[in-house]
């Protein structure tokens, strides 16, 4: 056959591919109703690309191949989740479940333990997809759990997530959220895919699921073996009685829900399901790290609520963490940034739950000693989950004859303080905070963190080099770092734009929260939860520094904040060096801003001071009190003329008559339950 022969073959075979495939595409994502299996489709997409590749002129302007390759190319914008995407609790064994248990209990003040499913915990990345009118329309990754990246042409490749929503109940609008995960074997045959061409070989299928789903090139993400397991609703139009027909209707819609899921009454159902789960693990097909308990009734689901980013109604129930041995060969100590030291282990590089480690905890010194950890030893290490490895325990019968025991260090290895073992602790500590450099590099490193002042373009690695250089000492120093402009400009990877980034950002942050600087400042214990607790009370920081000062019972009087949060507080403000810095850092140019209560309109409840009392018939007192502070209201323990309400509920007591003294307004739980 002559040239322009063999050409014209070809130019009918893929305009016939082009068509077919097409075809296919549209019967299987739009229409749902594919003619081929996934292998058969494969085969005629390689076979269309690779006679584009050999004759590029003949490629239609419609080729399939172009949509997934070419054309679009990621970008991932950062979207806000309208309903935002929890995370869940742990618990390791049969009494952290009672005690899952008793707190829903006693939340709902009842003494029936609510139906709970049980649902494999698959061990992937989530994701939530947003449908509407029935059409995929947007699919975000989790991100921080407010705000996620928009991933929709990747998800758009996985073949098990329908484009399009099957059956007759189909809401308006409705975001699936499940995990985006890889087959056992798929997972195999993918490294050893990459193995072969000299690509990047994955530790474990949640890596690989991660990187795939964060892969700028759809093409690639097209190949990868992804698949969807759908597991919760987010932003809804309709609503459902129970958890149980959720998954029922998105399995009707056409996704994949695990079948492994059992609705259970009680403690002991409960734990036989997790025996049962826990053995038939490896038999599966998809990698899983524990169990999720859900409440069945979302009436009670939305009754429980949520603490901090969790759901009271949902726990993770993790299997236990896998366990390897190797050989400790020395042990170094490190300086945390509240000055706590901690011993860590260097260890001969070991496989442990899919990532090599080479550094595992050994907490403190009692830890050691309490284990006869002795350097050289042979030991076992454990990784659960995305915890930091320990090192467990000591293999005796492998112990040589030349292992050393560890002299734990007297004085501070960064500035040669002598270390203090606070009593009751098991931690030493360095207590010359301000002038030990490691605490510095820490405090900064945690200060332009996201929680914190939250500086673009300044992470560990430029502070390293900004301290190496002599740029910075101090966390304070960070804000005059525009002094230093033009030496970081000549510094090798810095460009005028970057640089510019860099100091806008910090020009920015100047005017920070207060509950950010108060977290800022590096008090052992508070976080930025815990420092916007205290934004709240005192509103402004000189009031904050004043009270704090003036009466320890000003900090342990609210709500969250014991004697050890309240003590490590007072001691911030007790000496001079951290005055100073602290003085410094202002006299710097931040201005921490007066803290406003996000608005609560004007329910009954806003801003009064509430006091409960007695036994409430409805509801636990952690619900009462939710209920209140959602509505403005501030609960406090005891009664004074400060007080606006005391809700009285059955048997109360003292408190009752002294709001009668008081002449405070006394509501029963009927009023109460009207109000809110
Ligand atoms: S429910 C509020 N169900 O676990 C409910 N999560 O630590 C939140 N996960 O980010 C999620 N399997 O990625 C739920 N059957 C399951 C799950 C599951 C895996 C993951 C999910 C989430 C994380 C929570």
């Amino acid at each position: 056959m002559d040239l322009f022969g063999a050409d014209n073959e070809v130019e009918k075979r893929i305009l016939k591919l082009t068509e077919e495939v097409n075809r296919h595409n549209s019967l299987y994502h739009t229409e749902d109703s594919p003619e081929i299996s996934d292998s058969e489709y494969d085969k005629l997409f390689h076979e269309l690309r690779e006679l584009e590749e050999k004759y590029p002129h003949l490629k239609q302007a419609n080729s399939p191949t172009q949509k997934v390759g070419g054309a679009i190319k990621n970008v991932f914008k950062s979207v806000e989740h309208k309903v935002p995407m929890l995370s869940l609790g742990n618990c390791f064994n049969e009494e952290d479940v009672q005690d899952f248990l008793d707190r829903i209990k006693r939340f709902l003040n009842t003494d029936k333990t609510p139906k709970i499913v049980a649902e494999p915990k698959i061990d992937g990345v989530s994701c939530s997809i947003r449908y509407e009118n029935g059409k995929l329309t947007q699919a975000l990754t989790r991100g921080d759990g407010k705000v996620g990246e928009d991933v929709t042409n990747n998800i758009k490749t996985i073949r098990n997530v329908p484009h399009v929503l099957q059956g007759k109940n189909i809401p308006d609008f409705v975001e699936v959220r499940g995990e985006i995960y890889m087959q056992d074997g798929d997972f195999e045959a993918l490294n050893n895919t990459q193995a072969e061409k000299g690509g990047k070989v994955f530790a474990n299928s949640r890596n690989a699921t991660a990187g795939t789903v964060r892969q700028l090139n759809p093409e690639i993400v097209a190949e990868r073996p992804l698949k969807f397991f759908a597991y919760a609703l987010g932003d809804k139009s309709q609503t459902y009685a129970s958890h149980k027909e959720e998954l029922n209707n998105m399995n009707a819609w056409g996704f994949h829900v695990v079948e492994e899921v059992a609705v259970l009454d009680g403690l002991n159902a409960i734990m036989e399901n997790y025996k049962a789960l826990h053995e038939k693990r490896v038999k599966l097909g998809y990698p899983i790290d524990g169990i999720v308990y859900k409440v069945n009734d979302i009436e009670l689901q939305k009754r429980l609520g949520f603490v901090a980013r969790a759901p009271r109604w949902a726990i993770a129930h993790k299997f236990p963490a896998e366990q390897v041995t190797t050989v400790l060969k020395s042990i170094e100590v490190q300086v945390g940034r509240t000055g706590n030291i901690t011993p860590v282990a260097k260890l001969e590089p070991v496989a442990v739950g899919g990532v090599i480690v080479s550094n595992a905890t050994l907490h403190n010194e009692d830890y050691i000693k309490e284990r006869d950890i002795r350097i050289g030893d042979t030991v076992f290490v454990e990784r659960a989950g995305d915890v930091i490895p320990k090192v467990v325990s000591v293999v005796e019968s492998k112990r040589l004859s030349d292992a050393v025991k560890f002299d734990f260090p007297k004085q501070c290895p960064s500035c040669g303080h002598d270390i203090v073992r606070v009593d009751g602790e098991a931690a030493y500590k360095c207590i010359n905070h301000t002038a030990c450099p490691a605490q510095q590099r820490e405090q900064m490193v945690h200060v332009v963190s996201k929680n914190v002042f939250d500086i673009d373009g300044l992470g560990p690695k430029q502070i390293d080099l900004f301290l190496e250089k002599g740029f910075i000492q101090d966390w304070a120093d960070i804000f005059t770092l525009e002094n230093y402009k033009e030496e970081i400009l000549a510094l090798k990877g810095f460009k005028e734009k970057s640089v510019d980034n860099i100091m806008s950002s910090i020009e920015k942050a100047k005017n920070v929260t207060l509950p950010r600087f108060i977290a800022a400042l590096g008090v052992d214990m508070v976080g930025i939860q815990v420092a916007t607790l205290l934004a709240e009370r005192f509103g402004d920081f000189e009031n904050f520094k004043q009270l704090a000062l003036d009466d320890i019972q000003n900090l342990t009087d609210i709500d969250g904040i014991g004697l050890v949060i309240a003590e490590n507080i007072q001691s911030v403000f007790m000496y001079d060096d951290s005055l100073k810095l602290i003085q410094k850092v202002l006299d710097n140019g931040v201005k921490p801003q007066i803290y406003q209560a996000p608005a609560v309109g004007d329910s009954f409840f806003a801003g009064t001071t509430v006091v409960i009392t007695g036994t409430l018939m409805s509801m636990g007192r952690s619900e009462a009190k939710e209920k209140i502070a959602q509505l403005g209201g501030k609960v406090s323990s005891s009664v004074s003329a400060k007080t606006d309400f005391v809700i009285a509920g059955e048997a109360a007591g003292s408190k009752l008559k002294k709001a009668q003294e008081f002449g405070v307004k006394v509501l029963t739980e009927e009023e109460f339950l009207k109000f809110i």
